[in-house]
């Protein structure tokens, strides 16, 4: 179905087709029976397909990566087209407006997308307060669904400060979300990789992990990482985790290289972060370095250029416990998330 109307869709700009999109998908969940219809098209249930991973249930192994709901508005919606876990954000203390548009580009030669929206989002308040929302909703009876929260600084907050940027979300969003993931791997915000560096990772990670219990309840924290690191900079990471005592690792974001494009349009060489196809292997290589690195110590969440269920099961092979998508959602559309989970479930 999706490969009829996908034709018509990339004729336009890629966010306004996103916001055209999503504002569907609300209105067709909104329908009566709109939602049944959507488990029934696209969810896969099925007992054999439930991970138990950093102490949480995933009802299945194939969530939504991060960028695509950045406001937590489309929780529900995306966990009717068959998606195990949402992550939201990126999330900033503060709204903001991220980069000038035009600011996503395709690359359909490569199945591949650019993208500097530069962390564009409602800020903290308003995310926790749609998650309160939801999760009320939730207490009346329907399932729990896992959602991450994925944390950032405000553009305008030096490097120096980010530390607090990062606490204000972990604080607000602690009660509405399963488990955190620390970004410091978007090229879209100035001087932001730079605190992937050992050390203000370290004080970052272990101030947050500081504040981690509430009641008796500490969240799981990843650590989202770029796909541009060297592997000094990976042995660092794993000394990292086990050093602060985080939950694990997302591997990767996007990636600032341009290697390898066969497309010949010039917006390949547009400012941002790459991600796609082009990603895929470079991605997986980060996933299994850290996984033979450490021992498969700690579980990772492998992102990066799946666009078929074959991608998917590769990144598990490689040492991910769990996968996510963006991108591929974007070319395959939803029939890719049941795909992957029955391939999973047929044994690969
Ligand atoms: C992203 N991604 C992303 N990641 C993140 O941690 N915070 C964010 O706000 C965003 N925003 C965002 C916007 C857009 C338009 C895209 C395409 C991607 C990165 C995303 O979560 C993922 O890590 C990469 O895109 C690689 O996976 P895919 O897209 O190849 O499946």
């Amino acid at each position: 179905m999706y490969f009829l109307i996908k034709p018509l869709l990339f004729q336009f700009d890629p966010e306004r087709v996103h916001y055209f999109v999503t504002a569907n998908l609300k209105r067709f969940n909104r329908f009566p029976g709109g939602a049944a219809i959507s488990r029934a098209l696209w969810d896969v249930k099925d007992a054999a397909l439930e991970r138990e991973v950093f102490g949480l249930k995933f009802r299945n192994p194939v969530g939504l990566a991060a960028g695509f709901d950045k406001n937590g508005e489309m929780m529900g919606e995306m966990a009717n087209l068959g998606f195990g876990f949402i992550e939201i954000g990126t999330v900033t203390p503060l709204p903001q407006p991220g980069n000038p548009k035009t600011r996503m580009f395709r690359l359909p030669d490569d199945s591949a997308l650019i993208n500097r929206m530069g962390f564009n989002n409602l800020g903290v308040d308003v995310v926790a307060e749609r998650l309160a929302a939801f999760r009320k909703k939730e207490a009346k009876g329907k399932p729990k669904l896992i959602i991450g929260g994925n944390i950032g600084k405000n553009k305008n907050t030096p490097n120096e400060d980010a530390v607090s940027d990062y606490t204000k979300c972990f604080d607000r969003l602690f009660d509405v979300v399963d488990y955190f993931v620390v970004n410091v791997s978007s090229p879209n915000t100035p001087g932001l990789r730079e605190l992937q560096e050992k050390e203000p990772l370290m004080q970052l990670l272990k101030t947050l992990q500081q504040r981690n219990s509430k009641n008796g309840i500490s969240r799981p924290i990843l650590l989202k990482i770029a796909p541009d690191l060297t592997n000094d900079q990976l042995n660092d990471i794993v000394e990292i985790v086990q050093q602060t005592g985080i939950a694990g690792i997302i591997a990767t974001n996007t990636t600032i290289s341009r290697e390898g494009l066969v497309s010949k349009t010039a917006l390949k060489s547009e400012m941002g972060g790459l991600s796609g196809k082009p990603l895929s292997k470079r991605s997986t290589e980060v996933i299994r370095y850290l996984s033979e690195k450490s021992n498969k110590a700690f579980p990772i969440i492998g992102v990066g250029g799946i666009h078929s269920p074959e991608d998917a099961i590769e990144k598990l092979n490689a040492g991910a416990s769990l996968v996510q998508l963006y991108t591929g959602f974007i070319y395959e559309g939803p029939g890719l998330i049941s795909r992957i989970n029955k391939k999973i479930l047929a044994g690969n």
